[in-house]
């Protein structure tokens, strides 16, 4: 009755058991929800009546399936103000990143077709990928991001068409590619030719030193395909993203997207493309970073006095997750049961290794909880910790 491909397509028990903590009272470190907090708002209600004041029933006709040419202009502006590399013609609006994994899983796997990941990696995009019936191989990570002495013997023995990362605060993990390694895998990909998609919507969330520059930048449209999002810095709910790529790439994800919805919401591109207008867009992103860091903070302090000493933990310079590691044969699932007996929940880091493995593995959001709850979660998770781990 359905179609083959749908017989790939796994519910997650630990999916299922997290609906609950929607539930009031649950302190949840669990999704990965920026903060509600910070929605700009004002800014986007002044955003919404600029656009229909200025572009009347236009910002609410069907559109061009590429995106408005306004907020093409201005993304490829964001991306490369000096236009090297990226002009309007390189993007592509997509409903979400999500939507542009999807897009680029259509136009690039078929049955079989090998794709490189992190281990472990963002469950979003391995959902496209097995649904296309891609064949994933995943690739050990450290703190400096994927291990390319790893790489380059995968890629000589598997010969991959496709390899996904996240250079930023990836998610789950929260660590960051280094510049040396950026340099190296954009060498390593150039010679063995194959694509890199480069996902990216925490980027902009940096709360110590410098951004690093993409691989995007350094590589060039011929091997990377760049995504990123608004979801992160304004709303996730006006699902506003894009991919940057050659122009090749991009006509063939929009003939691709026509048949998927036409175009992305209309009204919504043009809200995000006059909130850019401004200088909204950059207080926005400053008080995300300052808040966001200051969470972070707050985490690692209550983790350091709540938590068990054989428990061990990274400090991310952005984003939005903390990655824990418990002690090895600690099942992180069975410790979330009990956390949820005490109203707190987090992600069993098992869920984002292609290969399950990482039992003793756990994600922490900290984007989504005040300050209190930081603590009184922490507290808690500690407390569980402490009766199984001592
Ligand atoms: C790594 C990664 N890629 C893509 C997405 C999807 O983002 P969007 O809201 O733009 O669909 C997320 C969302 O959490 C993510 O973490």
């Amino acid at each position: 009755m359905y179609s083959e491909r749908i017989g790939r397509l796994k519910s997650s028990v630990i999916r299922e058991i997290l609906k609950t903590t929607s539930k009031p009272g649950v302190i949840s470190f669990a999704g990965g929800l920026p903060s509600p907090d910070l929605f700009p708002v004002k800014e986007i209600a002044n955003a919404a009546q600029n656009a229909l004041l200025k572009f009347g029933p236009s910002a609410l006709q069907y559109s061009v399936t590429e995106g408005i040419p306004e907020l093409r202009e201005k993304i490829a502006g964001i991306l490369d103000p000096d236009s090297k590399y990226i002009r309007p013609q390189n993007i592509l609006i997509t409903h979400g990143s999500q939507q542009g994994l999807d897009l680029i899983s259509k136009l690039f796997i078929d049955k079989g077709t090998v794709v490189f990941t992190e281990t472990p990696t963002y469950l979003g995009a391995l959902q496209p990928f097995r649904f296309f019936q891609a064949e994933i191989e995943p690739i050990r990570c450290d703190e400096e991001g994927i291990c390319i002495d790893g790489l380059k013997i995968k890629i000589r023995d598997l010969r991959p068409e496709l390899l996904y990362l996240m250079p930023n605060f990836q998610n789950p993990t929260g660590a960051t590619l280094s510049m040396e390694r950026r340099l190296e895998l954009v060498e390593l990909v150039k010679e063995r030719n194959l694509f890199v998609i480069e996902d990216d919507p925490y980027g902009d969330l940096v709360f110590d030193g410098e951004r690093l520059p993409s691989l995007l930048r350094f590589g060039g449209t011929e091997n990377f395909i760049y995504l990123s999002t608004f979801s992160k810095t304004i709303a996730p709910g006006f699902r506003v993203a894009y991919v940057a790529a050659s122009e090749e790439i991009i006509g063939n994800l929009a003939i691709i997207k026509q048949g998927t919805d036409l175009h992305t919401n209309t009204f919504g591109q043009y809200v995000i493309s006059e909130y850019l207008s401004s200088d909204n867009y950059s207080n926005q992103i400053k008080l995300i970073r300052e808040t966001y860091k200051y969470r972070r903070d707050c985490m690692l302090s209550a983790m350091k006095r709540y938590f068990p000493e054989p428990v061990k933990w990274n400090c991310p310079s952005g984003g939005m997750f903390l990655w824990v590691q418990l002690p090895e044969g600690t099942d992180a699932q069975k410790i979330l049961l009990q956390c949820l007996d005490r109203n707190v929940a987090f992600v069993p880091g098992q869920e984002f290794f292609p290969d399950g493995s990482g039992k003793n593995t756990v994600r922490l959001n900290f984007s989504n909880a005040v300050p209190e709850n930081i603590e009184e979660g922490i507290k808690r998770i500690g407390e569980v910790l402490k009766d199984f781990i001592i």
